[in-house]
């Protein structure tokens, strides 16, 4: 069965996209995995990295992406436009490295699906709960794939909720600063919440520190307050903030996965965390 892990993050601009595109990576290139990222943030950041703008504008044009699942959910007549095939962009990465990560592309327009399936109604016949439509819709890929990876945007409502209905666990990425890791309980209860509410596990995975500043004091002493008080693991691999990290967003093509994260570490660093991911999950949670 998939492991799947949720990225979670009530704040912005926290790194969950560049995680989860790098673990996603790490997990291929490193360690054989055969990897499914799911974005479900209209901001299509991880769909834009990992296939390009060019490609992404002609999928989109196609509307082969998650915005038409969910508009057929809204859709008043019982037509289903989704074609899972068509939306299912298979071994998309830019590094040659990277043998086995599949995409299912997000799309601005999910924007405005995102508004409407709060007042959406449980189908018609009650099938659509609003919760599961993702859920619905994947299950025939889901078994082809080790980890699936879903990127989400930062709230928690209804399309996030669609992502944790089908996770095994989460993962919070955090920077280690007051404002970004203030919401961190908040996220705890909520995910517990539903998990009970759908009687299924979702296991909090850990933290991941980003944009780590080992000079700064708020970073140091947050750190270790989160390790204290927080009953969610922080992982030891810490992601610096770094130039090439935020250039490693740029699509364009690449040989090995040490040039596009960098050789000062940066590889090193994302490895070792997808390993301590790959730990928890496969011998922790196993
Ligand atoms: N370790 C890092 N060092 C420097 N810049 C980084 C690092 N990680 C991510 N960034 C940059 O920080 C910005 C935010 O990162 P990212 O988009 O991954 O965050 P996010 O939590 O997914 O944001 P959103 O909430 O908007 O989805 C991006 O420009 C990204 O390239
Ligand atoms: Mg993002």
């Amino acid at each position: 069965m998939a492991t799947v892990l949720s990225t979670i993050n009530l704040k912005g601009g926290v790194a969950k996209s560049t995680t989860t595109v790098a673990i996603a990576d790490m997990l291929s290139g490193e360690f054989g995995k055969r990897v499914l990222v799911i974005d479900l943030d209209p901001q299509t950041n991880a769909t834009v990295m990992l296939i390009g703008e060019d490609r992404w504008a002609e999928i989109n044009k196609k509307e082969n992406t998650l915005a038409r699942l969910f508009k057929d959910a809204l859709e008043d007549d019982d037509k289903r436009h989704f074609d899972l095939e068509s939306a299912l962009q298979r071994r998309v990465s830019n590094v040659r490295d990277v043998p086995r990560v599949d995409l299912l592309p997000s799309s601005l327009d999910l924007i405005d699906v995102q508004d409407r399936l709060g007042s959406m109604p449980s189908g018609r016949f009650y099938s659509d709960r609003p919760t599961d439509i993702l859920r619905r819709a994947v299950k025939p890929v889901l078994d082809e794939y080790d980890y699936v990876l879903i990127d989400c945007p930062p709230n928690l409502g209804i399309i996030t909720l669609n992502g944790l209905r089908i996770s095994t666990g989460y993962l919070i990425p955090t920077i280690p600063d007051v404002l970004s890791t203030y919401g961190i309980p908040q996220i705890t209860t909520r995910v517990g919440a539903f998990s009970d509410a759908i009687s299924e596990d979702i296991d909090p995975i850990g933290i991941v520190i980003s944009k780590y500043r080992a000079q700064s004091k708020v970073h140091r002493n947050t750190v270790r307050r989160l390790k204290k008080e927080c009953d969610i693991p922080v992982f030891e691999s810490m992601i610096p903030e770094n130039n090439q990290i935020a250039e490693s967003a740029e699509f364009k093509e690449l040989g090995t996965l040490r040039q596009k994260y960098g050789y000062a570490g940066q590889f090193d660093i994302f490895k070792a965390l997808t390993r301590e991911v790959i730990d928890v999950v496969e011998v922790e949670y196993a």
